[in-house]
């Protein structure tokens, strides 16, 4: 689906800067990822300012409330025709189906994928909302859930790749942040993984943000990145 498997994160309250680093970025990336921040802070202006770039958008707006809601909310973006939208998982099958059939009427091919588990979340964090079994069962559980009831794919860990393959087969499309190439500080993710390690996996979309958007050279960084993908990918 996706030739570069890159989607650059765009995470910046400026929307100027947001519109400097897609164009350059653009040329040696698949797509760009804008969350809720930029989002909430811009609306459409700083959505059309990023996707000037020419590339597909993953609006990652994690929606989140009762399906006639979510459905609406999916039908009110529509117009800005992302490429990708996800909702929570966790938001229920009643959720997910009305979010899915106002997807597919907007009939621009968009893709909505599913959030699993919050990365900032562990063991105890489940234990205490009441969720039984570990991270990883749940995070099974609401991969099967999201792809009975029609969703793309999930947004996950890099370290979640093999188990969402195995419960929702080959045609779901796996998004994972938390990608540093070789040489790249870690940041505040904890576990990381690198671009060849996470597409060998299984990973069908990086999602890569400071280190091209905190590059002294974000076009140079981008390309490098590019780079190292196709030599593993030859
Ligand atoms: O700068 P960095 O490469 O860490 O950016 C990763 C992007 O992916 C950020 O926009 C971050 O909010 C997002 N993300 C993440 N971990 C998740 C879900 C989303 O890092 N579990």
């Amino acid at each position: 689906m996706f030739k570069n498997p890159v989607f650059c994160a765009i995470d910046t309250p400026e929307i100027e800067t947001a519109r400097t680093l897609a164009a350059l970025a653009g040329p040696h990336v698949g797509g760009m990822k804008i969350g809720m921040e930029f989002f909430y802070a811009h609306g459409r202006a700083g959505y059309e300012a990023v996707a000037a770039a020419g590339k597909p958008v993953f609006l990652d707006l994690k929606l989140h409330d009762i399906p006639n809601t979510v459905a609406s909310a999916v039908r009110a973006l529509g117009p800005l025709a992302p490429a990708i939208l996800n909702v929570h998982a966790s938001g229920g099958r009643a959720m997910m189906r009305a979010a899915t059939e106002a997807a597919k009427n907007i009939g621009t091919g968009m893709k909505l994928i599913g959030v699993s588990v919050l990365t900032s979340l562990d063991g105890t964090d489940l234990e205490e909302l009441g969720v039984k079994g570990s991270v990883c069962d749940h995070v099974r559980r609401l991969g099967a859930l999201a792809r009975d009831c029609g969703l793309d794919g999930m947004v996950c860990s890099a370290h979640e790749i093999e188990i969402l393959r195995a419960e929702c087969g080959p045609e779901f499309l796996l998004v994972v942040p938390g990608i540093r190439p070789a040489g790249a500080a870690a940041q505040d993710q904890k576990r990381v993984m690198s671009p060849a390690q996470a597409l060998e996996c299984g990973a069908d979309i990086l999602v890569i943000g400071r280190p091209i958007t905190k590059a002294a050279d974000p076009a140079k960084a981008a390309m490098m990145i590019a780079r190292e993908i196709e030599a593993v990918r030859r």
